[in-house]
């Protein structure tokens, strides 16, 4: 054994985890003893490392691999015995989450600042997954938090680089690191719950797919799966190699970012399905042939669709969505006699939901789906859902929709993201907004009547813990909705995300432009906060 390196150090004072973990700049991760800060508080605040595995990949962006030595080496001196590592420190979300759960670990350490961009200037990430695999749930990230602010030491090994691009057992000193190949365990689960044959025959047929990879870690991932095991054409997979700064791009799956994918899918020659993932896999994004799906209706017609997978044969129990996600899938739970959850903005709150067996199925607006199969959101398990709901059911992606929408009603939605305002700004607009709220209650805006408007709390219906302050919410007479919240992922100044939707049950009128069918609830939304006048902006920087 070689002897431990106890480091003294000092707290830093901005280590608390955000919606999904702690994100920083490259730089700021690089400060001396920044990372090794962070993971020291993990390792002593979360019971029973002694001994145990550890699940520990990321999605490759600069400074991963890095990153991943140093952990090693501190996981090694802090006791733990085995330490699951992927290929070229790779694991994508879903992956890692998948490993957790299949091998049993204590947890795992996942480094990603999901769909930030990446490079020397960009931005790095690291989050703890509990044994099961989610997202680490409040009490746990706040146990890390207060270890960050009172942390005196760190234990650290000086051993030399383990090689990560090959497969097979390693030691850093007594403890065994495993390279394992981050696809395998994952692409088994999906054979377990996909139709497979069905999909192979759907391309055998001339199906024709355009993956987007955005140069991130579902490159290795999607390849093997679409290209390999379920025959897709080679080429099927775009930007299919993952790059420590995503290629300059911002890995993100929207109608914005995805450009290569959405001029594929809207150009002369389209394929027949496009679907692109973010930085570290859990993203996605589904279009069909000239055809955009919101996040939205995505979850709302996997829903509707469930038994059609082998996995959900036997139905779903039930679904949860973040509060600002639309209420698409609401109408089609109430149409399956199934229960619907709503929960705050951020994966980790449908942990519990899941675990407890009262939801089947999840999914937010923000290109974010997935199920009881792990404990994240999953990109490539969306689009592998789509594939084998349009194999089986004969029916395009658009058409899915259309039928979702003729039986439930059309939900038209939009989010407008105001990014980089200056904190002390967009805090202003929210507060004043939070003052007006008690007023609000009947009142007219744009010619609505408001019925509600709040600020949404909640209680976890499995284990009684409580989020305030989620966001405000304003709800008309006529079902539309106008939602209201700063982001928690930035890294940067403040963005404020307004969530708009209103339904449409007249099948006559379900096929106007999004934009054009919400325009006097946006302006409604500008008015009631005083967007432009507390911003000094004209419009959002992104639309989606
Ligand atoms: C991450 C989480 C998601 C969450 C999203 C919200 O991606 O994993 O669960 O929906 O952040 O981000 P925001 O920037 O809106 O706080
Ligand atoms: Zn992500």
């Amino acid at each position: 054994m070689s002897a431990i390196r106890v480091v003294p150090t000092t707290p830093f004072d901005d280590q608390k985890p955000g919606t999904s973990g702690l994100r920083k700049k490259v730089t700021t991760i690089r400060r001396p003893h920044y990372l090794e800060n962070f993971v020291q508080a993990i390792f002593d605040a979360v019971p029973g490392r002694q001994g145990a595995t550890l699940v520990l990949g990321g999605d490759g962006r600069f400074h991963n691999t890095g990153a991943i030595q140093t952990i090693l080496r501190m996981a090694a001196a802090n006791g733990i015995a085995r330490v699951l590592v992927g290929r070229d420190g790779l694991l994508s979300t879903p992956g890692a989450s998948c490993v957790i759960r299949e091998h049993k670990a204590w947890g795992g350490i996942i480094l990603s600042a999901s769909h930030n961009p990446g490079g020397p200037d960009g931005d790095f990430g690291i989050k703890f997954n509990p044994a099961n695999g989610g997202p680490a749930p409040e009490r746990i990230t706040d146990a890390i938090y207060a270890r960050t602010r009172e942390i005196g030491e760190y234990c650290i090994l000086d051993t030399p680089e383990v090689d990560l691009s090959a497969l097979g057992t390693h030691h850093v000193d007594d403890m065994v690191v495993e390279v394992i190949d981050p696809v395998a365990d994952y692409a088994a689960l999906m054979e377990r719950l996909f139709d497979f044959d069905a999909i192979r025959a759907l391309f055998r047929g001339g199906f024709r797919m355009c993956f987007d990879a955005m140069h991130a870690v579902t490159g290795p991932y999607a390849t093997e799966i679409l290209e390999r095991r379920l025959g897709a054409p080679a080429g099927t997979v775009i930007n299919g190699v993952p790059l420590d700064d995503f290629g300059g791009g911002h890995p993100d799956p929207n109608l914005v970012h995805a450009h290569d994918l959405v001029a594929a899918l809207f150009g002369d020659d389209a394929p027949d399905m496009g679907a692109a993932s973010d930085g570290d896999g859990d993203r996605n994004m589904i279009l069909g042939r000239r055809f955009y799906v919101t996040p939205s209706d995505s979850l709302a017609v996997l829903t509707l669709n469930a038994t059609q997978a082998p996995g959900y044969a036997r139905g779903v129990a039930g679904v949860a969505r973040s509060m600002p996600t639309s209420r698409a899938v609401d109408r089609v739970a109430a149409q399956l006699g199934i229960d619907c959850y709503e929960t705050p903005t951020g994966w980790k709150f449908f942990g519990t939901l899941l675990d407890a067996g009262k939801a089947t199925l999840c999914g937010e607006e923000s290109f974010g789906t997935g199920s009881d199969h792990v404990r994240e959101k999953d990109g490539l398990w969306a689009v592998l859902f789509w594939l084998n709901l349009v194999a089986v059911t004969g029916r395009s992606v658009e058409d899915l929709v259309r039928d979702m929408w003729r039986q439930v009603g059309r939900i038209y939605y939009t989010r407008h993201d105001y990014e980089g305002i200056e904190t002390p700004r967009a805090e202003r607009l929210m507060a004043d907004l939070r003052a007006c709220l008690p007023d609000l209650f009947g009142t007219t805006q744009g010619g609505r009547l408001v019925m509600l408007a709040d600020d949404f709390g909640y209680t976890d219906p499995v284990d009684g813990s409580t989020a305030g302050k989620q966001g405000v919410r304003v709800l008309f007479e006529d079902g539309s909705r106008i939602v209201y919240r700063l982001s928690g992922t930035g890294t940067e100044g403040a963005t404020l995300r307004v969530y708009i939707e209103r339904p449409e049950d007249d099948p006559a009128r379900q096929d106007v432009d999004t934009q054009a069918a919400l325009a006097d609830l946006i302006a409604t939304a500008d008015a009631l906060a005083g967007i432009q006048a507390h911003t000094g902006r004209s419009g959002p920087t992104v639309i989606t």
